[in-house]
């Protein structure tokens, strides 16, 4: 059984005293509760990791960064290398997030750069795959998650069983259009089959999570899918009691 990962993901969001509270709120929440191998990971901004790292005191939760360089370190203003981030105690990293991918023209070449700079710091890469609203309905789905994913396989090679994937459609992130449980679980069974035609030892272990106006009204039936292997949260992973009812959605 894969256990499942729920990552906060705060984007350009926080400051001092509600990250405090924030923390506070989480790990009294988190307090005796038995997660059953269940990881939760926060991923603040970076200048607020050394903050976190030392309120997250409960050994469940998790820190990650929002992102890494594709280089390791040299003239490069304004970035960040897995090295540092791990320096800072983050577990994790999400890597070619659609904001990223759209705002910083991040190509597949760069995600598997990052990739691999992750691996190699000893952080566990949470690489994001989607497809956008025009593309779905234009048919083309399979084919843009597909050259993301093999373009990933192939990049990072045997390394693939060190990665997290996480769908999530561009047209489900801060829309409130959440994919349902079906279309959700659709697409997970479908990465996991194509994984699986390149490398079958590794697809039944690779955790696969979603992301996409996740609530807790939609977290429990979300959990419950049996490709959905965790969540990737937004907007709700800003609200302590709203991310906590997520944090323990199906427990
Ligand atoms: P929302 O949960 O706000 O839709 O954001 C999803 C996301 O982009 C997480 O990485």
């Amino acid at each position: 059984m894969r256990s499942k990962i729920i990552i906060a993901n705060w984007k350009l969001n926080g400051n001092w005293s509600f990250n405090e509270e924030f923390a506070n709120a989480l790990s009294k929440g988190l307090q005796e509760i038995d997660l059953k191998d269940r990881q939760i990971v926060i991923c603040p901004p970076n200048v607020y990791l050394q903050q976190m790292n030392g309120l997250l005191l409960e050994k469940s939760i998790f820190l990650g960064g929002q992102d890494l360089s594709d280089e390791l370190s040299g003239a490069f203003t304004g970035e960040t290398s897995g090295a540092m981030l791990k320096d800072f105690g983050c577990r994790y990293v999400i890597v070619g997030h659609s904001e990223r991918r759209a705002r910083h023209f991040e190509t597949d070449d760069m995600v598997v750069k990052k990739t691999m700079n992750a691996i190699s710091a000893g952080i566990i890469p949470v690489v994001c795959i989607g497809e956008t609203q025009e593309q779905r309905q234009s048919g083309l789905m399979k084919e843009v998650l597909s050259e993301q994913i093999h373009s990933l396989v192939s990049g990072v090679a045997d390394q693939i069983g060190n990665v997290v994937l996480a769908y999530e459609p561009i047209w489900a992130i801060g829309t409130g259009a959440t994919a349902t449980v079906e279309q959700a679980q659709e697409v997970h069974g479908w990465v996991r089959s194509e994984i699986e035609r390149v490398n079958p030892a590794i697809a039944q272990k690779l955790p696969i999570i979603y992301g996409g106006s996740v609530k807790a009204g939609n977290a429990p039936e979300l959990l419950e899918a049996p490709d959905i292997d965790g969540l990737l949260v937004g907007g709700a992973s800003l609200m302590p009691r709203e991310f906590l009812t997520i944090c323990l959605a199906g427990l």
